[in-house]
């Protein structure tokens, strides 16, 4: 009785979902993101739950985004008050929560970065600071990583190398691409076997060189790029390139999408190297803590370089009150309770643990990244490290059925990485229970497909 009492409950509810997704493939758009095969109803803190009340460990923070945890009580309390009395008005009517934030980041972020806007994707942010990085140089050619990402419209995607670039005809004119630091795959190598950046680096800008056409307005970089492999540029590579954008007249734009607001450990990844200010600085996903919400930050001379050209930005989220509220509800959140003390605490306790399991299945070839922003790089060959998505996938599919949302990155040339960025808030108890789900998911899918030996 109680058997086929369940067998009848499961078959139900495999007929409910089987019904959700013929509902959704009806009306729904395909976009080229394959739809994940579990249902969330709802999420809460580092917990996401389907219908049936499983729950799933959310260490990808949605997307890369709800820093602080889904419904943080302080967040939901901002939100609640905003849309009940100030959601969004005409984009010329500037409201005390847009000022609070400016002034929250010119205050945090280091002189002479000062000037503020606010908008909601990190497309639309990276695609404003490359307009505005082009009004006020006067000059037109981007450059930016050969693994970057930094959207999907027209002059962010062309921007973009990491996916997205086939098949949508051209490109803005005057894209160019530089060698990203992967130290693990670079074929730039010292004669001890170790990472020669230096000249990589040198040999990145030669080719810029010789392609320009003497019109660089600007370096687009993420300072630890994600979607293109957890890539941690070595100490002292931030700071060159830094150099070697202003020996060029060219603005330096920080795209820290993902890596800023305390994520890695400090507020802004670029702070990692002391004196490296960018020109223009893009802030989203983290900002919002899953609303949307992103801002471009840059110098009063810049502001007035833009405004001498004619700059023009207006879209109909401009400076709204609600998220711009959220905003600054984040930062104060993030200072007041030290949260990049404890990204950087929690974020050594998921790299020792990442460690231990390198040191146990072979197909780990690297574990790379900072404070709450880890990266796990799959092989499928231990000695021609080559590329191990397909296992990545498998491993990624069975950690989703263990109760743990990890997302693998696969890109051409590259092996599949897997990227680990939970809330901040994130407790040590959860940590370990995510170390020892993946532990338990590469023992099951390396022992299924009889490979726990290379
Ligand atoms: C570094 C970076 N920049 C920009 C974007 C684009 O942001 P959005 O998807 O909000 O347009 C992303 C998205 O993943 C990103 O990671």
């Amino acid at each position: 009785m109680t058997a086929t009492t369940t067998v009848t409950t499961s078959a139900t509810k495999l007929d409910v979902i089987n019904d959700f997704f013929t509902r959704a493939d009806k009306c729904l758009m395909y976009t080229g993101v394959p739809a994940s095969p579990v249902v969330i109803t709802k999420a809460l803190g580092t917990r996401l739950y389907d219908a049936s009340g499983r729950q799933i460990l959310d260490f990808t923070s949605g997307q890369m985004s709800s820093l602080l945890g889904h419904s943080h009580p302080e967040i939901v309390k901002v939100v609640t008050k905003y849309v009940g009395e100030l959601d969004h008005l005409l984009s010329n009517m500037i409201t005390e929560p847009v000022v609070e934030l400016a002034e929250r980041l010119a205050r945090i972020l280091p002189a002479p970065l000062e000037k503020s806007f606010f908008l909601n994707t990190g497309s639309e942010n990276t695609e404003a600071a490359i307009k505005m990085a082009k009004c006020h140089t006067g000059k037109f050619e981007i450059v930016a990583f050969s693994a970057s990402y930094h959207g999907l419209t027209s002059g962010s995607g062309s921007a973009t190398y990491s996916a997205g670039r086939k098949n949508g005809g051209p490109t803005m004119p005057g894209q160019l691409a530089f060698p990203a630091p992967y130290a693990y795959r670079s074929p730039f190598k010292k004669p001890d076997g170790s990472y020669d950046w230096e000249t990589e680096l040198e040999f990145g800008w030669s080719m810029i060189d010789r392609q320009s056409v003497g019109s660089l307005a600007a370096f687009i970089m993420e300072p630890i790029l994600s979607t293109g492999g957890i890539l941690v540029p070595p100490k002292g590579y931030l700071t060159r390139m830094a150099q070697e954008c202003k020996k060029r007249g060219m603005l330096l734009i920080m795209d820290e999408a993902q890596t800023g607001v305390g994520r890695t450990g400090q507020m802004f990844a670029f702070q990692n190297e002391e004196g490296v200010v960018p020109d223009i600085l893009a802030l989203s996903k983290t900002l919002g803590c899953g609303l949307p919400l992103a801002s471009v930050t840059t110098t009063a001379e810049i502001e007035e370089g833009c405004r001498e050209s004619r700059f023009l930005w207006l879209t109909t989220h401009l400076n709204d009150p609600l998220t711009a509220a959220v905003g600054a509800k984040v930062l104060e959140i993030i200072e007041r309770d030290d949260y990049c003390q404890k990204a950087s605490e929690r974020g050594e306790q998921l790299r020792i643990g990442l460690q231990r399991l390198q040191d146990k299945y072979w197909c780990i070839g690297d574990i790379r990244g900072r404070g709450l922003l880890q990266g796990i790089e799959i092989i499928a060959d231990s000695v021609t490290k080559a590329s191990g998505s397909d296992l990545g996938q498998a491993v990624s599919e069975a950690a989703m059925n263990n109760g743990l949302s990890c997302n693998i990155v696969s890109l051409p040339g590259m092996g599949g990485v897997f990227r680990l960025a939970p809330p901040v808030t994130v407790t040590a108890d959860e940590i370990e229970e995510a170390l020892q789900i993946l532990d338990q998911s590469f023992n099951q899918v390396l022992t299924k497909c009889g490979q726990m030996v290379p």
